[in-house]
């Protein structure tokens, strides 16, 4: 199953502005500003995870630059540890590649998490703005816009995200439980809203998860949300210890992905697991998880490396027989 049709996040992403929860003043301005396509300013989007700046990006994207958008988009998380030279680097590639087509009015650069990036990096990148702003424009996405430089803010056109309210994020969980043919009980929305505080994300995320348990109670929201982890990383565990590698690393992913647990947390996790099970050869198993947790903590790929520790373990398996 791909990503999309396993996540209800992406499933149930909007595609249009209209479709977007909430956030009625900037949907309000951005349709505006669409009427004039080609005068598009620099944009500034501020605010909490989860409501919903990368899915704006996205959106503005495809209505300015239609169905090839993303031949004309380049999409860059500008904290990425390759840092800003990589940035001008691929922005310089990219605006050399892009042709202009009829009714594509210039290129998008979206660069998420601008704000955390140093002062330095941020005065280069208010040179490649400038030194591309003709063909060019700069969708940039933070958390908090006082982590961006004073020179870049002014060149945008700031838009302030709110943190979606309870009534929006409750009506939004009902439309995807309807969509899903979930019945859900009345407490279960409330106590959805009390653990992800207006983040549509983790709300999402926290309703499928509590959902896959069979149904949608105030119990299994708040079982989700908690101790119910730990169990999960255990099951995962011994299924890769028991040689089934590929249930193991399916599951690891849809605890990542779709449960949202940190890949740290994973390890720990899984480290306390394998302290309370009869393991085999519990040395090697110990020092595969102490490898992998060091790669972690060098900034490796997480998905990547915890599948290869799930792979290992697995193979411990075959090689006792
Ligand atoms: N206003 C919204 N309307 C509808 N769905 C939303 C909204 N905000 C968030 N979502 C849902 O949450 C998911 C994540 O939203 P998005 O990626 O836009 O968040 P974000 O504001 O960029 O957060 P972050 O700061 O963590 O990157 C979307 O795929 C969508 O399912
Ligand atoms: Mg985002």
């Amino acid at each position: 199953m791909s990503l999309e049709t396993l996540m209800w996040v992406e499933k149930y992403r909007p595609a249009r502005l209209e479709d977007l929860v909430d956030q009625t003043a900037i949907k309000g301005r951005l349709k505006l500003m669409l009427e004039k396509k080609d005068q598009l300013p620099h944009l500034l989007f501020a605010g909490p995870p989860g409501s919903g700046k990368t899915t704006t990006a996205v959106i503005l994207a495809r209505q300015i630059l239609g169905e090839n958008w993303t031949e004309y988009t380049l999409a860059l998380n500008a904290s990425d540890e390759r840092g800003i030279d990589t940035v001008r680097q691929r922005i310089k590639t990219f605006a050399r590649f892009a042709d202009r087509r009829a009714g594509v009015p210039f290129r998008l650069v979206i660069l998420d998490e601008a704000d955390e990036t140093t002062a330095d990096a941020q005065t280069a990148l208010r040179r490649i703005m400038e030194e591309n702003s003709r063909q060019t424009r700069f969708v940039l996405i933070c958390n908090y816009s006082s982590g961006i430089i004073e020179p870049l803010q002014s060149r945008c056109a700031i838009f302030r995200f709110q943190r979606l309210d309870e009534a929006s994020v409750t009506g939004h969980l009902e439309e995807i439980a309807r969509q899903e043919n979930l019945k859900a009980s009345g407490d279960a929305f409330g106590a959805i809203y009390e653990a992800t505080q207006g983040d549509l994300r983790q709300a999402i995320n926290l309703m499928q998860a509590a959902a896959a348990s069979g149904e949608l109670t105030g119990d299994s929201v708040r079982s989700a949300s908690g101790a119910s982890v730990k169990a999960r990383v255990a099951e995962i565990v011994r299924l890769a210890l028991d040689g089934e590698f590929e249930a193991s690393r399916t599951r690891m992913v849809e605890l990542t992905k779709v449960y949202g647990v940190p890949e740290r947390d994973f390890l720990r996790f899984a480290n306390e697991a394998l302290g309370s099970m009869k393991v085999e050869d519990m040395g090697t198993a110990v020092s595969i998880l102490a490898e992998y947790d060091f790669r972690l903590v060098q900034g490796s790929q997480p998905e990547l490396q915890l599948t290869a520790m799930l792979a290992q373990l697995s193979a411990l398996k075959k090689k006792g027989g």
